[in-house]
């Protein structure tokens, strides 16, 4: 049988199973993705509608970060309502209804208020009033911490099914005048929901396979916004020394991918999608061709979303699953760097 045209729970059963002992699922409940979806704002901005109003140029951006355009919300859409959006979209995806739902997990650094958090104005949005629900703060690792969070409460058998939300609306923290920050982000939500089920602990039984969460305060201050409650009494502006967030992105994220790997005992050749946080196209090739990813399988959506921080990998997951490409059975790939910094990644049998 040829290999790489094998489905690829054919291709996997060749293997040994895993040592699954350290910091992999263990054998008896995995959380599996039972839905996906996404919510974007109505106008779209492109480059050229920037280089109106800042000294940038379409070219230098594509060049440089190969956005070509992103969406800003508009009156009325806040990070809640793309949430709650989103979040009814992968419910809708996997047959549930809201009180299907006993835990919600939002993964956000653009609040529509300090609080309550978001997770529990979409808990009121979907009409949910049983279970959890609370944000996830680790900017654009947001989504990965989400999913690794939600994880251990579902392995723990504390809750049946978790929706994982990453929802930003980062134009709100933009300075606009800026022009080596504001080109770069964009606006949306992507969710999934996350189900606890019975496994045999396979490599091609379905769920998160594996996942690695890292931090370090000493670079807290390459990548933040310069206002708070407890400081300025204001929301403030993100500022990034982007060549600085650049120079560590690629390593730090190689480390818990590789991690994750060993963990999961497989090599990158054996991943179906590698689905990386979408912040620069040039930071992603660097990353593929690291870890000898083949550029094929790598979903890659910066240039219609520009970075929106958390909600970057669910937006990117949606939009595979929707064009056939992510099926069930798949290997898939998570990863992000972001504010802190923080990194993390996670292997999912889809
Ligand atoms: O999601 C969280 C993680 N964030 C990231 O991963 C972002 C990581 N950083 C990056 O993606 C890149 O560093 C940037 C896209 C932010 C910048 O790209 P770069 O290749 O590192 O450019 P640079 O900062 O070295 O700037 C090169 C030049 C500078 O001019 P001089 O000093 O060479 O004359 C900048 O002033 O480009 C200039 N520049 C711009 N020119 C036109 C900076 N921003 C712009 C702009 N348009 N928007």
């Amino acid at each position: 049988m040829n290999l790489a045209s094998a489905p690829p729970q054919a291709r996997r059963s060749r293997r040994p199973d895993p040592d699954l002992s350290r910091g992999a699922a263990p054998a008896s409940i995995r959380s599996c993705v039972r839905g996906v979806g996404s919510a974007l704002p109505a106008r779209v901005v492109p480059n050229e509608e920037l280089a109106a109003k800042v000294d940038t140029s379409d070219e230098w951006i594509v060049q440089r970060t190969g956005i070509r355009q992103r969406y800003v919300a508009g009156p009325g859409e806040t990070t809640s309502t793309l949430a709650a959006k989103a979040a009814e979209a992968a419910l809708g995806a996997g047959g549930l209804k809201p009180a299907d739902i006993d835990l919600i997990i939002v993964a956000t650094s653009t609040p529509d208020l300090t609080f309550p958090a978001v997770a529990t104005q979409v808990q009121a949005l979907l009409g949910i009033v049983e279970g959890a629900a609370f944000d996830l703060q680790a900017v654009c690792t947001g989504f990965v911490y989400a999913v690794a969070t939600a994880d251990k409460f579902l392995r723990s058998g504390s809750n049946k099914r978790a929706l994982v939300i990453g929802a930003e609306t980062f134009s709100r923290i933009l300075d606009w005048g800026d022009r080596t920050t504001c080109v770069l982000f964009g606006d949306g939500a992507g969710a999934i929901v996350l189900e606890a089920r019975d496994s045999d602990g396979r490599l091609a039984s379905p769920g998160i396979i594996a996942s690695r969460l890292r931090s370090d305060g000493r670079h807290r201050s390459k990548l933040y916004v310069d206002g708070g409650p407890s400081t300025t009494q204001t929301v403030g502006h993100l500022r990034m020394e982007g060549k600085e967030v650049f120079r560590h992105a690629v390593g730090m994220v190689t480390d818990v991918i590789q991690g994750c790997f060993a963990d999961a005992g497989v090599t990158a050749d054996e991943i179906d999608w590698f689905v990386p946080h979408q912040a620069n196209r040039r930071i992603i090739d660097a990353t593929a061709d690291k870890l000898g990813i083949a550029r094929d399988k790598v979903i890659v959506t910066v240039d219609k979303h520009g970075n929106t921080s958390a909600a970057s990998i669910p937006l990117a997951l949606d939009v595979a699953v929707k064009d056939g490409r992510i099926k069930p059975g798949d290997l898939v790939m998570i990863e992000a760097m972001g504010g802190g910094f923080t990194w993390g990644a996670a292997l999912i049998c889809w």
